[in-house]
């Protein structure tokens, strides 16, 4: 029988028929993936988009030679100005899950593929039961492929989802929906094309295999093909297709990481499975923004909708040493959260820097400006960060609301007027520098009841503006507690702080290393060291 499919290098294009651990081109390891040997219609429909540099030879050689030439077989054709090009508004479909609708930028569009992503467990086949019973209720074609789950699994879960949590006794339409327990992949296509569903999920992709790879389904050779032959059948027919993938805490294992080029719009699911809050982000979008998140809870009767985020925050949030209130942007929106500190001597030669809901380099960072500008020194402490409610936090105005945090549990007092708001960037020299949408932050913060909001100049007249760290320390700290004028607090339970200046005990020299696991974030970082890691 002739060969159908070929091995070829992610990295060269190098081809062979077996697989090799080490590829025989350019000695790189594990990077031979099976691919399937286009065909001659199917390589000139892809216009030479493979991958493959051997069938970009043969299919596209034509093409080269043509433009060397001047001649190819190929069809010429005029290309039109874009403002020619008519351009049909987007009819998207609403899932019924404001939410997820605005991530998406206003729903589903037809004919896209949406990958979601997300640990296992955190909630992605009960947020897409969810969408698909909201869309049978609306009257839409759905079907559900589970890979994963058998069918009397998922009907389990949609028995328990409640879609109208106003109305809870009305029929419950997560029940509508068609299911295939499926995993060969021609079987899922085929069915796909015999009943044209306007949206389809397909739960979860690395559970499909398509029978003319050898490799197992999961693998990268498989899902990628999965993925590829989903997208054409999408296209052809207009279907909205959810494609569900796992993604370990690194994103390395055969994962969804692959398929981010092929698919329309990427989401990703976060959260902690122990904390209730999760968060939905699009980390690519080519109909929409990519800087809108969705925050969801965790209930029994399924994912609802977080949507007076702020006010549960702020009421939440501790008087205690070692908290402040961050008044952060989640995309376009504003969302208080509050970050708590605590700060203990530490028994480790190696100090430990425990970070959860933010970037632990940025720890390392404000810590070395804090003792570098700010008097608080921090060097022979365990210092734990953390953003309550398992939420995630990814902007440069989260600097100042850390170094606040700290500093307040070092010194073992609360910061003045608690809850206290903050937002600012630290610069490395000390300054607090401008960041985004300081009316949106104020607004929010003052429609909670926050007062005197510190943050960096040019914020708006309602903020406590300062200039630096400093300043920002003197507001924020009872007098007397802060900008390196309060003693060493010894007698307050042996507060491992110690003022710029003061002898202490010489550190020895400590070097940085990166946790290797992103989920660990145990990352044990030298005094001070911050501003010379490597990047
Ligand atoms: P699931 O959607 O299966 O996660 P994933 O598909 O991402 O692996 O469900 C995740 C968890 O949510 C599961 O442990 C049970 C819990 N859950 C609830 O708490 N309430 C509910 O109504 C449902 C359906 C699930
Ligand atoms: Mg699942």
């Amino acid at each position: 029988m002739a060969r159908t499919t070929v091995h070829v290098c992610s990295e060269c294009g190098f081809q062979s028929a077996k697989w090799h651990g080490q590829c025989p081109g350019c000695e790189a390891w594990n990077t031979l993936v099976e691919e399937r040997i286009p065909t001659a219609r199917g390589a000139a429909a892809r216009g030479g988009g493979g991958r493959a540099r051997g069938a970009r030879a043969a299919a596209g050689g034509g093409a080269a030679g043509g433009a060397a030439g001047g001649q190819g077989a190929g069809l010429r054709l005029a290309p039109r100005l874009l403002s020619e090009v008519g351009s049909a508004p987007l009819a998207r479909m609403s899932t019924g899950v404001g939410e997820l609708d605005r991530v998406l930028g206003g729903g589903l569009v037809p004919g896209s593929l949406v990958l979601l992503g997300g640990s296992p467990g955190i909630g992605k086949s009960t947020l897409t039961n969810m969408v698909l019973g909201n869309l049978a209720q609306a009257g839409r074609r759905t079907l559900y492929v589970s890979g994963e789950e058998s069918a009397e699994q998922v009907r389990l879960r949609a028995e328990r989802l409640v879609l109208n949590p106003t109305r809870p006794t009305t029929t419950n339409h997560a029940l509508d929906v068609p299911i295939l327990a499926e995993t060969d992949l021609d079987t899922v296509l085929a069915t796909i094309a015999g009943e044209a569903p306007e949206v389809c999920v397909i739960d979860s992709v690395q559970t499909l295999g398509a029978s003319e790879l050898s490799g197992a389904p999961g693998s990268v050779g498989q899902v990628r093909a999965v993925a590829a032959r989903i997208m054409q059948l999408a296209k052809a027919q207009g279907v909205a297709v959810i494609l569900v993938g796992h993604v370990t805490k690194d994103g390395a294992l055969a994962g969804p990481r692959v398929l981010e080029h092929l698919v329309d719009c990427v989401l990703q699911f976060e959260g902690e499975r122990e904390r209730p809050y999760r968060e939905l982000r699009a980390l690519k979008n080519r109909f929409g923004s990519t800087n809108e998140a969705g925050l969801f809870e965790m209930r029994q009767g399924g994912l609802v909708e977080v949507l007076d985020a702020s006010a549960r925050f702020v009421a939440e949030a501790t008087r205690a040493p070692g908290s402040v209130v961050l008044a952060a942007m989640e995309g376009s929106r504003p969302l208080l959260v509050e970050v708590q500190a605590l700060v203990a001597p530490s028994e480790l030669e190696q100090p430990r820097r425990v970070v959860s809901g933010l970037d632990r380099n940025r720890l390392a960072l404000v810590l070395a400006i804090l003792g570098r500008h700010g008097g608080v020194r921090t060097g022979g402490a365990d210092v734990f960060v953390n953003v309550v409610g398992g939420v995630r936090v990814d902007e440069p105005g989260c600097d100042l609301a850390v170094a606040l945090a700290v500093a307040s549990a070092s010194r073992g007092v609360p910061l003045k007027g608690t809850p206290r708001g903050c937002f600012g960037e630290l610069g490395l020299t000390g300054e607090l520098r401008w960041v985004g949408h300081p009316e949106r932050r104020l607004q929010e913060a003052a429609k909670h009841g926050l007062q005197g909001v510190i943050a960096p100049a040019d914020s708006g007249a309602s903020a406590c503006e300062v200039a630096t760290l400093r300043q920002a320390l003197a507001a924020a700290l009872p007098s007397g507690s802060g900008n390196g004028r309060a003693r060493p607090n010894a007698e307050r339970g042996g507060s491992p702080v110690a003022l710029v200046g003061e002898p202490g005990p010489v550190a020895a020299p400590r070097v940085l290393r990166t946790a290797p696991d992103a989920g660990a974030q145990l990352v044990p970082v030298g005094e001070e060291s911050g501003d010379r890691e490597p990047h």
